[in-house]
């Protein structure tokens, strides 16, 4: 894979900041829109679309659910903040390098953005954590990244990048306090948040059962195929980080495996046999849950955005 193409930014960042007016070059926060969760743009004023087709450097978005350009426009309620919203993001498993997957967060790095607030729909592997939770992430488990797919493989970011990242300390206290804040002021029930781990796979194939059962054995409470490369180029640019992560399904952990040893002897046996219903995970329910939840979450990134001090 092609490695870090930092030498480039600086154009992208021009031709991008040639179409924006003067309110806007600088915008203050970062957001990414997950799965079915492109309405958060809805909520943004004086917008401004620029396509991923006209930005140099940035690949397209091939996932169903997704869109493919930065808006830009102003948020929140008591204060007017300059926003970037990513719709649309680029995963590994669409072919792409890790390090086109991390350009576009380089570049809202590079455009000015102080805080970058994630978000990613996700599988439950925690049976506490039901459907339609929001999860304030507070720490990760990044499988492929401990195995040789980490962003921040090559070059660093800048001289002033240490060569080896602390992440301990990756998902910011302050802006993961803000969530509750919001959504006190907004009257979510207390019972649609959770916080946890978010364990980063490449995908593009659902967990088995075995899997499922490991991610959960090693800590992790929810899983997906985002976000941790995004998160990683945030944390080397300095960035501050908030990931939120809509549980859309449970990933399937069957207690008990079908025995078709058992099954076919009381078949041979002349007994009648109940056979379990199999449960898969689907794209669209993924989705589904996405655009249920839609307007919850572009509500409260919104009042997360209006409670940010002004720096
Ligand atoms: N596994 C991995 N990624 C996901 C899932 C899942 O169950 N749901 C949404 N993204």
């Amino acid at each position: 894979a092609p490695g870090p193409n930092f030498e480039t930014i600086p154009s992208t960042v021009e031709a991008i900041r040639s179409q924006l007016p003067d309110g806007l070059k600088n915008p203050r926060v970062g957001i990414v829109c997950g799965s079915g969760l492109s309405g958060l743009a809805a909520s943004m004023k004086e917008v401004i679309e620029v396509a991923y087709d006209d930005i140099p450097g940035f690949a397209k978005s091939t996932v169903p659910g997704h869109r493919s350009s930065l808006a830009f426009g102003f948020m929140g309620d008591s204060q007017k903040v300059p926003v970037v919203a990513m719709l649309g993001r680029f995963h590994p498993y669409e072919g792409h390098s890790l390090s086109t997957v991390v350009y576009p967060i380089r570049v809202l790095a590079a455009l000015g953005i102080k805080d970058i607030i994630i978000t990613n729909a996700a599988g439950a592997l925690n049976p506490e954590i039901k459907v339609g939770t929001v999860v304030v992430v507070r720490d990760h488990l990044a499988l492929p990244g401990l195995a040789g797919m980490n962003p921040l493989l090559g070059p660093t970011f800048s001289s002033a990048t240490p060569r080896f990242l602390p992440v301990s300390d990756a998902y910011s206290p302050a802006l993961r306090r803000l969530v509750f804040l919001a959504a006190n002021e907004l009257s979510i029930p207390w019972s649609d948040f959770a916080e946890g781990t978010y364990a980063w796979v490449s995908g593009p194939t659902y967990e088995t059962p075995a899997e499922g059962r490991f991610l959960r054995a090693a800590g992790a409470d929810m899983v997906g195929m985002s976000t941790v490369p995004e998160v990683l180029a945030a944390r080397e640019a300095g960035v501050g980080v908030l990931v939120l992560s809509l549980a859309t399904n449970m990933v399937v952990i069957p207690e008990k495996y079908r025995s078709i040893k058992e099954e076919v002897e009381a078949e041979l046996l002349g007994k009648k046999v109940e056979l379990p219903v199999q449960e898969v995970v689907s794209h669209e329910e993924v989705l589904f849950i996405g655009r249920q939840k839609g307007d919850m979450m572009k509500g409260l990134v919104e009042k997360i955005i209006d409670l940010i001090p002004a720096s």
